[in-house]
């Protein structure tokens, strides 16, 4: 082995720091440690890359230790060829227990815009897969760049054959056709023993099953195979066991032959979502109370598995990246939220060390066309402007709030209403609001207005897209921001009319209206969102209030569908079911064989409106369905593939951004029925052209292939 012992003491040092900085040589040299013939796979959770930089890039991997072992050692290589016939860099690691032996390398001092192979091999000589990665251009490079774009995996493992779908056509192509993938949370699906994360019974209206959707992980995965109730670990209070769940959790999801192989090939970019932690999460409430104890074990394995630059990310210039490596926190304590500053951040010490334990927002840079801006929605943002949260509410851990459970549509100027608490109407907030036809206390009435981003993370955003001097703003967030509204009562007036999903950007409609309207004034061109969250491909712009009566259009978002978690359209059919509206999401005909099916109404119900739904589910005629259409309750929605599986890739060039929405089958891939990956269903391209600052963007549809998606002429 080439590293000295005195070195090998320091790089020790700094990796229960977290991470290892380690510079590559420029000269190749050649391997002293080779593979030995082994059975063993050392390596279960394989490698990974992420978060390129023209000269930098994070490596990463797990070894498995042997009987007795605790520190096991491990030598990482770095080369040119596959073949590592010469090596720019190797080196001894240790994998501590504090990290669950997961190793974080940034190796440094690389050529810009260049293909390097690594690998890991164990002190036996047992050796990792084969990694591939590459650093980014430099920062004047004027090529287009494509961005793989994925969210919401669930268990179980085999089922994310999405990422095979990508390698398989990119590799049937003979050219490098992704520079990044960017994975934009959900990457688990929490412990099986949360009550938050139990989804309920089906509730069709006729009594009759539909899917039931996936659930976390089984038992043996986390925290019910160690031992643990049912209703959640026998003692909430403890840190350890909570991690202990959260590595297993990783660990297994990591055995997915899919993910790992795309790990494998590409670097990753990845922020976080809700499920990493829980449901509907903010700060460190999730399931009706807050817990800053499991917020912090489930920071520590996202920062364990899930590897990303972050104290060492590259800013745009002038606008500093906060983001800092997670560090442990001293012992904290499970007290309930309170204290509510600026922007509804809970000022309880507990929470604050819990959410400060890790800074995840920041730029990743890829040549003169893009600067990706990576947000956290989860860490800093206040409960939305669901008007069962209130910070009264929320103190004394009474909230009902369940969005899973229910159907509730809210007016969008209650929402905003809401959103702005004690400042709304200038700062005379109303002493009643409507909510579904009931008029009631304000519950926000004292409040402090809700912030998504938190307000220091806003400030950064803000300053990091006016000071971008990318082609391309590309903004990584986690949830939707365009507007979702549904008419359904018109078709039933107990289910009312409005926002369904106030947990993304509609429950934020104040955050939202500010940041648009912030682009828009300081002629901010080009700026994109690419999100996730869904569990469906949409395409469609972004309003700065959706309730204006002519309302301005000021960037486009990009949504993708789900890896593996359950699909929106049977989702919505079940919640639906309580007004006997479950056709509005799917309803059953007869195809041309006779056979029964089920179809993606929601498609329709989204695009054209409830009416239109309504007289499809009745008449299985589209013609008909189309001219009974009344004005679309989401005029701003393109796109909308709700019963699909899939990814979807934004290529960004000098003049124009153009995005493939990729649906995969459903039900998931059996990789013995389809050795080559799950079929594609069909493939749609959107394309937005540059545009100056002040302009509306436009979203126009460039291609179709495969089978149509229902409800489209
Ligand atoms: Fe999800």
């Amino acid at each position: 082995m080439t590293t000295p012992r005195r070195d090998f003491l320091k790089y020790s040092a700094s990796a229960l720091a977290g991470l290892l900085v380690l510079p590559a040589s420029r000269r190749g040299f050649a391997q002293t440690v080779t593979p030995a013939a082994s059975d063993r796979n050392a390596f279960p959770q394989g490698v990974a890359s992420a978060d390129p930089q023209p000269d930098a890039v994070l490596l990463w991997s797990r070894v498995e230790p042997l009987a007795g072992e605790t520190d096991p050692e491990a030598v990482v290589q770095v080369s040119r060829s596959p073949e590592f016939g010469e090596l720019v860099l190797e080196e001894t690691l240790t994998a501590s227990p504090d990290t669950d032996h997961t190793m974080r390398i940034l190796v440094r001092d690389l050529e810009p815009d260049t293909t390097y192979y690594y690998r890991f091999i164990a002190a036996d000589g047992a050796t990792s897969r084969l990694g591939r990665t590459w650093t980014a251009p430099p920062m004047d490079a004027r090529r287009p760049v494509s961005i793989a774009f994925f969210s919401c995996q669930s268990w179980p493992p085999n089922e994310h054959g999405a990422y095979q779908r990508l390698i398989r056509d990119e590799r049937a192509s003979g050219e490098r056709g992704i520079d990044l993938i960017l994975h934009l949370g959900d990457y688990v699906y929490g412990l099986p023993a949360d009550p938050e994360e139990s989804f309920g019974p089906p509730s069709l209206a006729d009594g009759e099953t539909a899917d039931a959707p996936a659930t976390a992980a089984p038992a043996g995965m986390g925290m019910a195979g160690m031992g643990m109730g049912s209703d959640g670990p026998t003692d909430p209070e403890d840190f350890d066991l909570y991690l202990a769940g959260h590595r297993r959790i990783y660990r297994g999801y990591l055995e997915d032959s899919d993910l790992q192989e795309a790990r494998a090939m590409y670097p990753f970019v990845a922020v976080w979502d809700d499920h990493e932690f829980g449901n509907d999460v903010w700060q460190s409430y999730s399931g009706g109370r807050s817990n800053p104890k499991k917020r912090t074990a489930a920071t520590q394995a996202w920062f364990e598995f899930v590897p990303q630059i972050l104290s060492d990310s590259l800013s745009v210039p002038g606008v500093p990246n906060e983001a800092r490596d997670y560090e442990q926190p001293a012992p904290l304590n499970n007290a309930p939220m309170r204290d509510f500053g600026d922007g509804f951040l809970s000022m309880e010490p507990n929470n604050l060390a819990a959410i400060h334990s890790q800074t995840c927002y920041r730029t990743v840079r890829w040549g003169a066309h893009v600067d990706l801006l990576v947000t956290d929605n989860r860490s800093y943002r206040g409960p939305s402007a669901h008007p069962g949260y209130s910070a009264q509410e929320v103190e004394s851990e009474q909230s009902s709030v369940n969005v899973f459970s229910n159907f509730s549509l809210f007016d969008g100027n209650l929402l905003n209403t809401l959103a702005q608490g004690r400042d709304a109407n200038g700062g005379n907030p109303p002493e009643t609001v409507v909510i579904n036809g009931e008029t009631v206390p304000n519950p926000r009435r004292n409040d402090p207005s809700v912030s998504m981003l938190g307000i220091p993370q806003k400030q950064w955003f803000k300053d990091a897209l006016a000071a971008s001097q990318g082609t391309w703003k590309v903004w990584a967030n986690a949830e939707p921001v365009m507007g979702f509204r549904f008419d359904a009562g018109r078709i039933n007036p107990e289910a009312g009319t409005g926002f369904l999903w106030t947990d993304s950007w509609d429950g934020f409609p104040n955050e939202r209206e500010e940041l648009m309207r912030f682009i828009r004034e300081n002629g901010i061109a080009n700026v994109v969102s690419l999100s996730g969250d869904r569990h469906a491909h949409y395409a469609g712009l972004v309003a700065e209030n959706y309730e204006a009566e002519t309302p301005r259009y000021v960037i486009p978002d990009f949504t993708c569908t789900a890896v593996s978690a359950f699909e929106r359209g049977p989702f919505l059919e079940r919640a639906m079911g309580a007004f006997g509206l479950s056709h509005l999401g799917m309803y059953r005909r007869q195809n041309a064989d006779g056979a029964e099916e089920r179809v993606c109404n929601l498609n329709l119900t989204m695009r054209k409106g409830a009416t239109a739904a309504q007289v499809m589910s009745e008449t299985n005629d589209l013609e008909q369905a189309l001219a009974a259409a009344v004005p679309s309750p989401n005029p701003h929605l393109a796109y909308a593939d709700n019963d699909v599986h899939g990814y979807c890739v934004a290529t960004f060039d000098a003049d124009s951004c153009d995005v493939t929405f990729v649906s995969v089958a459903r039900p998931v891939w059996d990789p013995e029925i389809y050795p080559e990956g799950p079929p594609m269903l069909r493939a749609v391209g959107y394309r937005v052209d540059a545009w100056e600052g002040g302009e509306e963007p436009k979203l126009v549809r460039t291609f179709t292939r495969g089978e149509r998606v229902f409800g489209e002429p």
